[in-house]
């Protein structure tokens, strides 16, 4: 039983949603005798293309795998130029560099930390001295879609085809205008890629998805996750396959596992339910802390329905007697685990010693990166949970004020 003496309780980062339904399924997988990639992926599979809404969806064993694949498949390789956020995790980058590509970064907005597309022409020029630029991954930051219409003019202007990295995504939704229907994400691009890691908003412990409108792509990053067999491999310990398949091309292990796709499918199905839980606890911070004028925190914009994988707050330092580390510490003391959603990619030594990028190379990332951290939010959050936060907050800005010195 969590205790509600505010000095006992503990607010872990994360924990995931895992219900009887999901260790039944596990269960059953493991007692069937067939445990790797058969019949419950390709039911996950299907059942989140209809979710989602797109024609093919690839099961994969991390959100990274489906944005390695999706390069390959489009046919990125040496010496390509990708456009990437610096304001992103790792995997967003690694992937091109896999390939031999060089990633151009870009800047995000202070808005939405989306990408900020309005320098995407001037980055693009950039980047063509590096390489012919061939692509761009527009990171959809914390589960909420950034600015589609000039994403999409850019590419087209420079005929770039999009990967989305849709990592934090399982549900999030756009519109151009409120007379216009919503769209779901995986549609802005070639190529999609979600991402089931423990603490995204539907999870299978690790493990990703690839989706697509393409039947070529689909095929060709089916055949690359497994190790480049002919496109039926998968079947050849099952009856209606055969011990024969065929190499066509030097591939990955990237499959997914049936006792995942159990996890998988049963998340899936309340994947709905998660999300009002999160945008549930997304709202409690956002009434519950809106009045500290010592913070700046994330909205939903626009035209768009966020996913609430992150709820990433930002500190006024210049009202503030305590930096964001001191204040991560000040929280963690209390019991809070807090994270940040990142320190931005050009600053970190391997893309800054490989292209010799200056942190005031991406000056609005730099900068956000020293006053953000993302605050606990995971379904079945507390009561005692939620108001620990808050209270602590409170007092950590309360004791300093920099007026108060
Ligand atoms: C923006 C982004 N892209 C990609 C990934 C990689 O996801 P995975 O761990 O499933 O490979 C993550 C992981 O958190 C992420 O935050």
């Amino acid at each position: 039983m969590p205790s509600n003496n505010p000095q006992e309780i503990e607010v872990p980062f994360h924990r995931a949603s895992i219900t009887d339904a999901e260790i039944d399924a596990v269960v059953n997988v493991l007692r069937s005798g067939w445990i790797t990639s058969g019949p419950l992926v390709k039911q996950f599979e299907q059942e989140f293309a209809e979710y989602i809404g797109c024609t093919h969806a690839v099961a994969l064993n991390s959100c990274t795998a489906g944005l390695h694949l999706a390069l390959e498949a489009l046919g990125i390789g040496r010496g390509d130029a990708v456009v990437v956020p610096t304001m992103t995790f790792a995997a967003t980058a690694e992937v091109v560099r896999y390939l031999d590509a060089n990633p151009v970064f870009v800047d995000c907005r202070e808005e939405d930390f989306n990408m900020d597309t309005a320098q995407l022409p001037d980055v693009i020029a950039k980047g063509q001295s590096t390489g012919p630029v061939r692509a761009i991954i527009p990171v959809h930051y914390g589960g909420q879609i950034g600015d589609v219409r000039h994403l999409k003019q850019a590419a087209a202007a420079h005929d770039l085809t999009i990967v989305e990295d849709a990592a934090h995504c399982c549900p999030a939704k756009f519109r151009d205008s409120d007379d216009s229907d919503w769209q779901n994400v995986g549609s802005i691009g070639d190529v999609a890629a979600f991402s089931f890691y423990a603490n995204k908003t539907i999870t299978t412990g690790e493990g990703g998805m690839a989706t697509t409108e393409d039947a070529a792509l689909e095929e060709r990053m089916r055949i690359m996750s497994l190790h480049g067999m002919s496109r039926d491999a998968w079947k050849r310990f099952s009856k209606e396959g055969s011990y024969y398949y065929e190499i066509v091309a030097p591939g990955y292990k990237y499959n997914l596992t049936d006792i995942a796709a159990a996890i998988g499918v049963h998340q899936l199905k309340r994947a709905d339910e998660l999300h009002r839980e999160r945008c549930r606890i997304a709202e409690f911070y956002s009434a519950k802390l809106g009045d500290i004028e010592e913070l700046i925190l994330p909205r939903q914009m626009q035209h768009r329905l966020h996913s609430w994988h992150l709820y990433v707050i930002r500190l006024k330092l210049d009202r503030l007697t305590i930096d964001r580390k001191a204040f991560v510490e000040a929280l963690r003391d209390l019991g809070i685990t807090t994270s940040v959603h990142w320190m931005p990619l050009h600053m970190h030594p391997y893309y800054r010693d490989k292209y010799g990028y200056r942190p005031e190379d991406f000056p609005v990332a730099a900068r956000l990166y020293d006053e953000i951290f993302t605050l606990p939010l995971f379904p079945g959050m507390t009561e005692a949970q939620l108001d620990h936060v808050v209270s602590s907050i409170r007092k950590i800005v309360a004791d300093h004020l920099l007026l108060s010195v």
